[in-house]
C-alpha cells in the first residue's frame, strides 16, 4: 500500500503557464531581464564585512553551548540596539521559522489566525503546514493616499473564538504599507478584545520610502511578537538568522515565554557561528540597510519617471522592496506577463501572485542594479504601449 503524505504538505505543485514559458526560454538560453528577483545576494548588495564577521565567529564556535533562546551575547546586542531586555528575544533560523513556532505556540490544529490581504503570500502556506487555518482581513488601496487596513473587519474576525492570532506585515509585501498611527489603537483593541496575540512581521521595517517607518515591537498593551532577521536587514538570507521580540502584559508574556522556550529548546535550530557573529553583524546593519535603501530610492524614482503617466501609475510605496505599477489593461494580467516574457524577454509578476484583489497591477522588484532596472522599465513601457489599439 502506498505511503500517505499529509494533505497539508502536498499542495498542487503544477507549474503555471508563466513558469512553463520562463523554463522554455531558459532552456533555449534566451536572456531574460528579471524584474521579479528579490534575492539581494544577486544584486551587488552584499557587504564584505558580513562574511568576515561570520568567519571570525566561526572560530569561536568550537564548543556547543545550547541556549534555547540563542546565545546571551547575541540577545544583549539585540536589546542594546533594538530596545527591550535580552530575555525578550528568541533567535530563530529565519523569520519563516519564527512564524512556524508562533503558530504552534498560539493555535491548536484547526484554529485560525487573521492575516492581511494583501499582506505577505507566504503566511498562508506557513499556517497550512502548522495545521492552522487563515482568515483574511482586507487592506485597501486608494490612490494617491495609499493602503489602509479595514480595522472594523479585522475586529470582527479577531472576535471569533477560533482566531488566536492577528498577523500584521509591517510594512507589507508587496504593499509597502506600515501600520499607520490611526490604525494602531484599533488594531491592538481588536487583538486584545478577541483574546488574540499580535504577530508583527517587521523584516522590511528599515526600508522606508514614501512614508516614515513604524514599529509595533515592544508594544505592551497586547501580547506581541515582533519578527525580524538578517535576510532583509543585512541582505543576507543565506546566513539564516531571525528573531522574535516578545512584549505585552507581564502575566501573558511570562507564560508565553516559558512555552516558546520549550518550542525553541525542542528544535535548537540556530547555528552557533551566525548567532555568535550577531553583535558584529548588527554593527553593520545601519550601513547595509542605508545602501539598500539608496538602491530602492533610485529605482522607485526611475519607475516614477518612466511608468507614471498616460494611463500608467506607480502606487504609493511607503516601504519595502517592491513597486506596484498599474498598467493600461490591453491584455488580462497573465496574458500580459506572458507577452512581456515572450516578446520583450522581461519577467514581471502579475499582482495576483501577491493576492492583490484587483487586476491590472504588476509587481516589480526594486533591488536590481539601477541600469538593469531602468532598462526593464523602458522595455515594459514600450511593450505595453505597443499593444495599444
Ligand atoms: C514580509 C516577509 N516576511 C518574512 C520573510 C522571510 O524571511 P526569512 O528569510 O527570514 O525567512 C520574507 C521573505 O521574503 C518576507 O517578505
Amino acid at each position: 500500500m502506498a505511503v500517505h503524505l499529509a494533505a497539508r504538505a502536498t499542495a498542487d505543485g503544477t507549474p503555471n503557464a508563466l513558469a512553463v514559458a520562463r523554463a522554455e526560454l531558459r532552456a533555449r538560453r534566451v536572456e531574460v531581464l528579471d524584474l521579479t528577483d528579490s534575492n539581494p545576494t544577486r544584486h551587488g548588495l552584499t557587504h564584505p564585512g558580513v562574511l568576515e564577521a561570520l568567519q571570525r565567529a566561526t572560530t569561536k564556535a568550537d564548543r556547543y553551548q545550547p541556549d534555547p533562546r540563542g546565545p546571551r551575547a547575541a540577545r544583549e546586542a539585540l536589546a542594546e540596539r533594538r530596545g527591550g531586555a535580552p530575555d525578550d528575544y528568541f533567535l530563530t533560523a529565519s523569520t519563516s521559522e519564527a512564524y512556524g513556532w508562533l503558530l504552534t505556540l498560539l493555535a491548536d490544529p484547526g484554529d485560525a489566525v487573521a492575516i492581511p490581504a494583501p499582506g505577505y503570500p507566504l503566511v498562508e502556506p506557513l499556517a497550512r503546514l502548522a495545521a492552522v487555518r487563515t482568515t483574511e482581513y482586507p487592506v485597501n488601496y486608494l490612490h494617491p493616499y495609499g493602503w489602509s487596513t479595514d480595522t472594523a473587519a479585522l475586529a470582527k474576525v479577531a472576535a471569533r473564538a477560533d482566531v488566536r492570532g492577528v498577523v500584521v506585515v509591517n510594512p507589507g509585501n508587496p504593499t509597502g504599507a506600515y501600520v499607520a498611527d490611526d490604525e494602531r489603537g484599533p488594531l491592538i483593541e481588536a487583538a486584545r478584545g478577541g483574546g488574540a496575540a499580535l504577530i508583527s512581521d517587521e523584516v522590511f521595517g528599515p526600508f522606508h520610502l514614501d512614508g516614515p517607518p513604524r514599529t509595533l515591537a515592544g508594544e505592551d498593551r497586547v501580547l506581541t511578537f515582533a519578527l525580524d532577521g538578517l535576510s532583509k536587514l543585512l541582505c543576507a538570507p543565506q546566513l539564516k538568522l531571525g528573531w522574535i521580540r516578545l512584549s505585552g502584559p507581564h502575566d501573558e508574556t511570562a507564560a508565553a515565554a516559558a512555552a516558546l522556550e520549550t518550542i525553541a529548546d525542542t528544535y535548537l535550530s540556530v547555528g552557533a557561528p551566525v548567532a555568535l557573529a550577531l553583535p558584529d553583524l548588527l554593527g553593520l546593519a545601519d550601513e547595509v540597510a542605508a545602501a539598500t535603501r539608496e538602491r530602492l530610492v533610485v529605482n522607485l524614482a526611475t519607475a516614477r519617471a518612466l511608468l507614471d503617466d498616460g494611463g500608467w501609475r506607480v502606487r504609493r510605496c511607503d516601504g519595502g522592496w517592491t513597486a506596484l505599477v498599474d498598467v493600461p489593461r490591453w491584455l488580462p494580467d497573465d496574458e500580459l506577463a506572458l507577452h512581456l516574457l515572450r516578446e520583450a524577454h522581461l519577467w514581471v509578476h502579475p499582482g495576483w501572485f501577491y493576492d492583490l484583489p484587483t487586476p491590472g497591477a504588476l509587481a516589480l522588484s526594486l533591488l536590481p542594479e539601477p541600469e538593469a532596472f531602468a532598462e526593464g522599465c523602458r522595455r515594459l513601457r514600450a511593450a505595453v504601449d505597443g499593444l495599444a489599439i
